[in-house]
């Protein structure tokens, strides 16, 4: 293996890494290191060289030019001008002059100037020199990957249900909403596969509770939807709400499982409940105790979740609340109608949410160790999830659950899938989302999506449509938005049938987007790749940022632009260009290498099969129980083969040899 593990000071245990290594003696080669101020590394960046990674981050699949910070933030508006999103995925891979991986293994706030300072420098800052730093080397970016996905762990593995279309919105509230939903579906024949429950279904946004007046009788109403074939997916929140008789309050408070402050008081967060306690999910007992609530939920049938507010967010705190308060009066009294008064009292609200000085303000045990919050920032998210995920293995260990968060950190990856949060219903957000997919998978991150439709913001028909049709392709496949903003379920719009056709195409993909999907997660690779990862010869791959490769056989190249009849796409092979048409038939033509226009109506859906490959098609199905994928059709190069992974997406029996036979295109 050519990755060399080097220590500096005394690292934080993240558990990102699994694999024990040696440390290495001596300095890294490639760039320079300082331990001076924190912690730098720094070296030259030649004109041609192109920088992937960072997961989920903001701008392009090559991160050059601009400066990423890595430090989880809970902000819902993913402009260009950001440089923190809700993850933390410290690996890049400089492909070039020279071509190196590394990761830093640092849980707190992290800055990667990636040509940004100066064009033709890349520097990675750290306020403390206490890390560890993996430089790994490789012939190829790619191959640098894979390396290092084989340090990391298996990426997690959802049940087969999970990659079906899952309807989501912030502000479902009672049975009649969710049947609603239900009914807009089935009625219009447009599959669906899962209903997720935002915060509204529970009691006071209390985790682990079901709102009662709404949903008595819930096991019942679990059994009415999975009749319908319809799985419901709750969410679960981050802080757990103070309040007296509340039993998971009572109990945390208890055995001191919440984070606590200097003084040893649990702290205290507003969030979605008002106020409330973190649970101390670093802590191992802590975390054990918080993963056993989610059995509350599966034992009446509950078979996945979400996990969001887990940077941790914070509204504000009442440290905070006094002190802008304070602001806010001394503003008042003294108003003598100068500006300067006005914007300290605006800075002082708005910096109420997410404050660094809360975050310093709060410890985490872990055994005999005290680690103040913001020294493992980045962990939370990863930890919460791990609470899940280690739950599940206690709860039934032959059994995969759903399992996505909002925050994360590398390691996470072993336990859930993320979804990218907050994006708008904006053109700009479809190509973002394609951007980010193959440097999750470069992370490990392999279960992922975005809010197919935009979450804030009011979504057109248009922007629902363009946007499935790339959705279709993401693992997690899911329609969500905010409260507020225009209903944008599927069957809201006008000529449904462009809906009931464009989300059926997924159900036809499914049995090949699932084999590659098993494919990658089995053998530690990725799902989407960038094309310069397929064709490393090709001197114009790299400058594609808007198609991506996936798995073995297919291109994707979703239009992005509203207004678009289509839109150019660069293929580096031949290649079959297929568009899956409204009426069900499925239109095919050879392209060459090279440049092309091409037309694709916003009710089609197109892809690319790689010369000499075949890809297999089922039926098109409503929902995932109905697809038949015995009888599959093959459509791309005759005299093709295709191996196909299938298994009974409930349990972890991956390595049966049942599990691939090979469909040939005769
Ligand atoms: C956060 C989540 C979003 C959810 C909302 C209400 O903003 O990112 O998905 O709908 O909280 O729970």
């Amino acid at each position: 293996m050519m990755i060399k593990k080097y220590v500096y000071g005394s690292p934080f245990e993240t558990e990102a890494v699994v694999v024990n290594m040696e440390a290495a003696e001596g300095i890294p080669a490639y760039g320079a290191i300082s331990t001076e101020d924190g912690f730098s590394f720094t070296c030259k960046l030649d004109a041609e060289d192109v920088v992937y990674g960072l997961g989920e981050a903001n701008r392009g699949i090559n991160k050059r030019g601009y400066c990423y910070v890595s430090d989880c933030t809970d902000d819902p508006n993913h402009t260009e001008g950001k440089r923190s999103l809700y993850g933390a995925h410290n690996f890049i891979v400089v492909s070039g002059a020279q071509t190196f991986g590394l990761f830093l293994d640092y849980p707190a706030k992290m800055t990667f100037d990636i040509g940004y300072t100066r064009m033709d420098t890349l520097k990675i800052t750290c306020d403390h020199a206490d890390l560890y730093l993996y430089v790994i080397e490789g012939a190829t970016p790619y191959e640098i990957v894979k390396q290092f996905r084989k340090i990391i762990g298996r990426s997690y593995i959802p049940p087969k249900f999970a990659f079906g279309f899952g309807q989501s919105r912030w502000g479902y509230r009672t049975k009649e909403d969710y049947r609603e939903v239900a009914d807009g579906y089935r009625e219009n024949h447009i599959p669906v596969d899962m209903i997720y429950m935002d915060i509204d279904y529970m009691q006071d946004y209390k985790d682990f509770t079901l709102n009662e007046e709404n949903f008595a009788d819930f096991p019942e109403f679990l059994k009415e939807m999975k009749g319908r074939n319809i799985r419901l997916i709750p969410i679960i929140d981050a802080g757990v709400k103070i309040e007296k008789g509340y039993d998971i309050y009572e109990e945390g408070v208890q055995n001191r499982y919440f984070c606590q402050k200097e003084d040893g008081s649990d702290f205290v967060a507003a969030v979605w409940p008002g106020y409330t306690h973190f649970p101390d999910v670093l802590n191992p007992e802590a975390r054990k105790w918080f993963g056993d609530k989610y059995q509350i939920l599966t034992d009446q049938g509950i078979e996945g979740f979400w996990n969001d507010m887990n940077e941790p967010a914070i509204f504000y705190t009442p440290e905070g609340v006094q002190e802008a308060g304070e602001t806010v009066k001394e503003f008042v009294e003294n108003a003598n109608g100068e500006h300067s008064g006005f914007f300290k009292v605006k800075d002082k609200v708005l910096g109420l949410s997410n404050n660094e000085k809360d975050y310093r303000s709060f410890y985490h045990q872990i055994g005999e160790q005290r680690v103040r919050h913001d020294r493992v920032h980045n962990l939370f998210g990863y930890n919460m999830t791990r609470a899940a995920g280690e739950a599940f293995d206690r709860i039934d260990p032959d059994r995969r659950f759903l399992m996505f968060s909002r925050s994360s950190y590398i390691g996470m990856h072993r336990y859930g899938g993320i979804w990218t949060g907050d994006n708008m219903s904006w053109w700009s957000h479809i190509l973002l989302n394609l951007k980010m997919m193959p440097s999750l998978n470069m992370c490990g991150f392999l279960y992922t999506g975005a809010d197919l439709g935009g979450f804030g913001a009011d979504t057109t028909r248009d922007l629902v449509l363009r946007w499935l049709a790339l959705g279709i392709f993401t693992p997690l496949m899911r329609n969500h938005s905010a409260l507020g903003t225009r209903v944008q379920e599927c069957f809201r719009f006008e000529d449904v049938e462009d809906f009931r056709h464009v989300v059926g195409v997924r159900y036809q993909l499914l049995p090949y987007l699932y084999s590659e999907y098993m494919k990658a997660a089995l053998s530690d690779d990725m799902y989407f790749r960038p094309l310069a990862f397929v064709y490393p010869e090709d001197s114009h791959a790299s400058q594609v940022e808007d198609q991506l490769m996936l798995g073995d056989e297919i291109m994707i190249a979703p239009v992005y632009t509203q207004n678009a009849k289509g839109r150019y796409v660069y293929l580096p092979e031949e290649m079959k260009f297929v568009k899956f048409l409204p009426d069900g038939s499925v239109y095919e033509e050879i392209l060459l290498a090279g440049h092309h226009y091409v037309e694709i109506a916003l009710n089609e859906v197109p892809l690319f099969i790689r010369q000499g490959r075949c890809i297999p098609l089922a039926a098109p199905a409503e929902y995932m129980e109905a697809l038949d994928t015995e009888h599959l059709m093959v459509i791309g190069y005759p005299g093709s083969e295709y191996v196909l992974y299938e298994d009974d997406g409930i349990h972890k029996d991956y390595d049966a040899p049942e599990n691939l036979r090979t469909l040939k295109f005769e």
